[in-house]
Formats: structure tokens, C-alpha cells, sequence
């Protein structure tokens, strides 16, 4: 039985080949994430991984509602696969924002779900660092999120020569558009390339201008002539877009974000682009995205401003500011793969314990269970084997050392390393398994 197409197995290290994906970089990118979260201050949340299909369907935007995995389950639902944790969050927030302090700032990392056309970079699931905050406007808000992306990506050792925050906004390019449609209206064909207005409040677009924002985010990857030609029927041109990209003048809002990241030394990570402007429908403000700086990946991560998704997935309840990120395990594996940052993996185990004696097993797994609850990981030959081969096992697993019962309850511990061997009692042999983890292990 093959497994389905876009979908992963996870192996433990080391790996049967180069293809295969690890279980151990998986932990070791979500004990960072984890790690780099809890520093900032966010508390981890969790959600269902199937949602009612409803949740996607008005929220999201067609690209991602064309990718759900939806079905109608027994009870005659119509259900989907979460495509994103987005809607899941302001769901949770809408429902008990009133119970927790503002800001709200929490993260998770979800399973996602897309049937997407599978290429480089782009799977039918993947797991995805989720960090957001509810309940403010000021954009500190969104400096300290971008801050937060730039070091838990820096916590997996990549460095400003290796990524850049692409950081952007709706409301530019919502005054660029209402420019352009009141040029249009007056006659006039070129909007002017500079905002002359501070940044706009958040805006649901219109349809009209829903598309622009589409045309835009695909701007890099279709041809030219056919983005033109779709500018044209919307009453823009190329030409104009792309002043516009060039003169990448940042809106106050984006000044704001800059000063507060400059201050934090982190303003060699980001540069204003106005080619990004996100594909999801939701976002009603600053936009960024993360990418490796040779262009030769997808998008690392991407997020942005949503102020009316509480409000609209509340059915107009609730009302609450939001803003986020999502970064994904796949496109980051391959990066930090390529670019040989991942750390050597093996069992972690502290000790082997060796039974050349069987008349000792017994008391044999009573040390095991000793140094087991003393938090060590110890393993042990399930059954009589030759002591060549029980030594070869323990080199084989790399454990720091083993360690061998003799007649007189005397406990031989030998270090792997240095190959030096001691008889202790078992508190000296826990205390010396101990002092080896915090010498060697991670
Ligand atoms: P997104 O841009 O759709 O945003 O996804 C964020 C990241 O998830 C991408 O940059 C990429 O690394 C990864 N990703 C997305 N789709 C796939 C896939 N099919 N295979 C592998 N990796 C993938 C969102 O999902 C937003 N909900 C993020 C967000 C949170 N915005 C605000 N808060």
C-alpha cells in the first residue's frame, strides 16, 4: 500500500535515504518554534483539524476554497480539512476574546490540509507555525510579530545573507487603486505613483478591486502581456503598477513598522516590496511575506493584517483587531537542508545497559527502571544475546555510555567517548549519566 501522493511518512534518524522526511527535524523545528514563541510571550492554542466547510468558503478567498479536502461526512455535513488556522482562531476568539486580556497573543502549530497541484515547496499537508494578536491596532502589533518571524528563523541559524522580510500593505495598494479609478473616472490613465494620503483604514474591497489585488499577487509569476491586459480591462496599466513597485515608498504605517524593528537591530531583515500583497481575501492591511534570499524557494512564511474576520466570522458579533503569520515546515526543511544548518541527529539515549550475565537480569532491570525514573534514557537487550553483539547495539544507538551490573551490585559505567570505565554504586552512575547529558547532548 503506497500512501497517498503529497502526504509524508516521518522516520526517525538516521534515515534510510537523503529523500526520506525526518521525525527528528520535524521536533527540531517545532521545539524552536515553540521555544522562540514562549520568549515572546505567546501561549499555545489548538483547534479541530475538521472544520464545517462554511468556515472557508466566504472567509478565505477562492484560491485556498478550490484546494479544500471537503466532504459530506455521516451526518450529512458538509465538512472540510482545515486549509488554514486562520478562521479556526478568529472562531475561537470571537467566542471567549471577552475572557482573555488584550492583547491576545497565541500560536500553534497545525496539520493543514490543500489539494494542491504538488510541486517543489508544495505538498497536500504540512504543518505550519501559526503566531498571532488580537486586540491591537498600533502597528508595535505588527513589528513585534515580523520580530518574532525574523528570530525564530534565526534560531534555526539562518542569517540576513540567507532570508528577507518582503513587507507590504493593503492600504497601499487601496489608495493606489481608488487613485486609478477616480483617474479613471476624470479621464486621466496613469494614477500617481506616490501616496499622497496617510494609510486608509481597513477596507473589505470590492470585487473590482478584490481582482486587482489578485492580478498583483500574481504579477511575478504570469506573463507580462497578460497581466497588462488584465490591468487594462480594471483601467490600470503595467507600466503604472510597476512606478508604483519601483518607487517602494512606505506608507506611515510601514515607517512605523521599519523604526520599531530598526530599533530592535532587526532592520537589515526587511525591505518595503509592493509585489507582495497576499492571496487570501482577509487581509485589510500591512501584508509581508518571507522568502530565502537567492529566490530560490517558495515563500517561507507569509502573514499579515485582518481587522473584520472576528467581526465577520462572528455573523457581526464580535468585533476585534487581528494579525498574523503562518509559516510552513516544508519550504524552511528544504532551505535548512540545503544550506547544511540542521544539527546531527541520533538516539539521545544516555546509557546501554549491558546483561552479559543472565543470572543478573533481574536486578539488571532494576537499575534500568532506577536510572528510567531518575529521567535517563537507558535502553537494554529485550533478550540473552552475545555480549559483542550487545556492545555493537550500544555504538550502534551512540549511546554516551553503558553500563553493566557485576555479582556485588557494583554498577560498570563506561564512557563511550573516552572510553573510560569506573565502578560506582547507581547515585554515583545516575550523577555521572547526568553530567554526560549536559556535556553532550543538545
Ligand atoms: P499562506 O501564505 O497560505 O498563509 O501559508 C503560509 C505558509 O505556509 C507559506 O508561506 C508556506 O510556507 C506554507 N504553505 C502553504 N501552503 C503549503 C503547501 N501546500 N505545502 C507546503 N507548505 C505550504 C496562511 O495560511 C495564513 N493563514 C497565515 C496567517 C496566519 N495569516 C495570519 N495569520
Amino acid at each position: 500500500m503506497e500512501r497517498l501522493p503529497g502526504f509524508r511518512d516521518f522516520y526517525p534518524e538516521p534515515l534510510p535515504h537523503q529523500d526520506v522526511w525526518s521525525a527528528d527535524v520535524r521536533n527540531y523545528i517545532f521545539d524552536t518554534w515553540r521555544n522562540v514563541a514562549r520568549r515572546y510571550g505567546f501561549r499555545e492554542y489548538d483547534g479541530p483539524p475538521l472544520e464545517p466547510l462554511e468556515l472557508y468558503t466566504t472567509k478565505s478567498g477562492d484560491e485556498i476554497v478550490g484546494q479544500l479536502y471537503n466532504f459530506t461526512d455521516k451526518g450529512d455535513r458538509a465538512v472540510a480539512l482545515r486549509p488554514e488556522m486562520t478562521p479556526t482562531l478568529a472562531r475561537m476568539v470571537a467566542a471567549h476574546a471577552r475572557n482573555y486580556k488584550k492583547p491576545i497573543k497565541w500560536f500553534a502549530i497545525p496539520q493543514l490540509f490543500r489539494y494542491e497541484r504538488q510541486q517543489k515547496g508544495r505538498l497536500r499537508e504540512h504543518f505550519q507555525f501559526n503566531a498571532d494578536i488580537f486586540g491591537e491596532t498600533d502597528p508595535a502589533a505588527d513589528a513585534e510579530l515580523i520580530a518574532l518571524l525574523i528570530d525564530s528563523l534565526r534560531a534555526l541559524k539562518l542569517t540576513a545573507d540567507d532570508f528577507v522580510i518582503r513587507l507590504s500593505s493593503r492600504n497601499a495598494w487601496h489608495e493606489f487603486f481608488q487613485r486609478g479609478t477616480r483617474n479613471a473616472e476624470r479621464g486621466t490613465h496613469t494614477p500617481d505613483p506616490q501616496p499622497q494620503t496617510p494609510d486608509a483604514r481597513p477596507q473589505t474591497p470590492d470585487a473590482a478591486e478584490y481582482e486587482f489585488y489578485q492580478i498583483i499577487d500574481k504579477l511575478e509569476r504570469e506573463d507580462p502581456a497578460q497581466s497588462d491586459a488584465k490591468l487594462k480591462a480594471l483601467g490600470f496599466s503595467l507600466d503604472a503598477v510597476r512606478g508604483f513597485i519601483a518607487a517602494a515608498k512606505p506608507t506611515v504605517e510601514l515607517g512605523a513598522i521599519l523604526q520599531n524593528l530598526t530599533a530592535r537591530g532587526l532592520g537589515d531583515f526587511v525591505k518595503i516590496d509592493y509585489n507582495v500583497i497576499r492571496g487570501l481575501a482577509y487581509y485589510t492591511g500591512p501584508v509581508f511575506e518571507a522568502f530565502d534570499k537567492k529566490g530560490e524557494f517558495r515563500a517561507i512564511a507569509g502573514g499579515g493584517r485582518y481587522d473584520n474576520l472576528v467581526k465577520l466570522i462572528s455573523g457581526g458579533k464580535v468585533e476585534s483587531s487581528g494579525l498574523g503569520f503562518g509559516m510552513g515546515d516544508v519550504v524552511l526543511t528544504e532551505l535548512l537542508k540545503e544550506r547544511g544548518l540542521l544539527p546531527p541527529f541520533d538516539t539521545g539515549l544516555d546509557a546501554f545497559c549491558l546483561i552479559e550475565d543472565e543470572s543478573l537480569r533481574a536486578e539488571s532491570l532494576k537499575l534500568i527502571h532506577d536510572l528510567r525514573a531518575a529521567g535517563l534514557a537507558v535502553d537494554y537487550p529485550l533478550t540473552p544475546a552475545k555480549p559483542d553483539k550487545q556492545f555493537k547495539r550500544a555504538l550502534e544507538l551512540k549511546a554516551a555510555f553503558t553500563v553493566k551490573l557485576d555479582k556485588k551490585s557494583i554498577v560498570q559505567i563506561r564512557n563511550l567517548e573516552t572510553r573510560e570505565e569506573k565502578a560506582v554504586d547507581l547515585v554515583e552512575a545516575t550523577a555521572l549519566l547526568r553530567k554526560g547529558q549536559t556535556h553532550q547532548r543538545r
